[in-house]
């Protein structure tokens, strides 16, 4: 990371996607604890990431429900905690079933954001990412502006096959 750092300057954004878990292995964390969350992540800050943007299937999900309870931090917030960056958290906004169901060829229906507009109300993390739920419509993003939540579309997993 270092490396990186010095090739682009010191103006370059660099954000990189952390993962606790796997494909393979819904449950398992690489980070176990808090430390060694910190252990991981914060070398990685001081060399040069600006970003760190923390993959979840379900944003809502708390990363250390043991310690502050199923309300608790997510992977983002945590990250946001323990070290500082800027943050940005990711998992089944708008929707009612989480990304393997895309893989496994199974839609979403639409859901509320409401739980998301609690969480960056507190600042918990300060961007959240939106994958589906824009695959499937363009127009998302001007809706939950508008408040237009009635037209919200959910998502289709022949949108992966096509362009819209
Ligand atoms: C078609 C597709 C391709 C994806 N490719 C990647 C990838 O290459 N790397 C990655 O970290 N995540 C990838 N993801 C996961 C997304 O970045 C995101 O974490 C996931 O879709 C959850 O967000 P969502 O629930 O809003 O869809 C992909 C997701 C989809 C649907």
């Amino acid at each position: 990371m270092a490396a990186i750092r010095k090739a682009v300057g010191p103006d370059f954004p660099i954000i990189m996607r952390v993962s606790q878990w796997k494909q393979q292995d819904l449950t398992v964390r690489l980070a176990p604890t808090p430390k060694e969350m910190t252990d991981w992540l914060l070398p990685l800050v001081e060399a040069g990431v600006d970003v760190l943007h923390c993959s979840q299937r379900r944003f809502w999900e708390p990363e250390f429900p043991e310690l502050d309870g199923e309300n608790g931090l997510n992977c983002a917030g945590w990250a946001k905690k323990l070290t500082g960056a800027t943050t940005i958290s990711v998992g089944s906004v708008g929707l009612d079933g989480d990304v393997l169901n895309a893989f496994a060829g199974k839609g979403s229906k639409a859901a509320s954001v409401q739980r998301l507009v609690e969480r960056m109300e507190r600042d918990e993390f300060d961007l959240i990412a939106v994958g589906r739920a824009l695959l499937g419509d363009p127009h998302w993003v001007s809706k939950i502006q508008s408040g237009d939540h009635k037209n919200l579309k959910g998502f289709d997993a022949a949108a992966l096959s096509a362009l819209v």
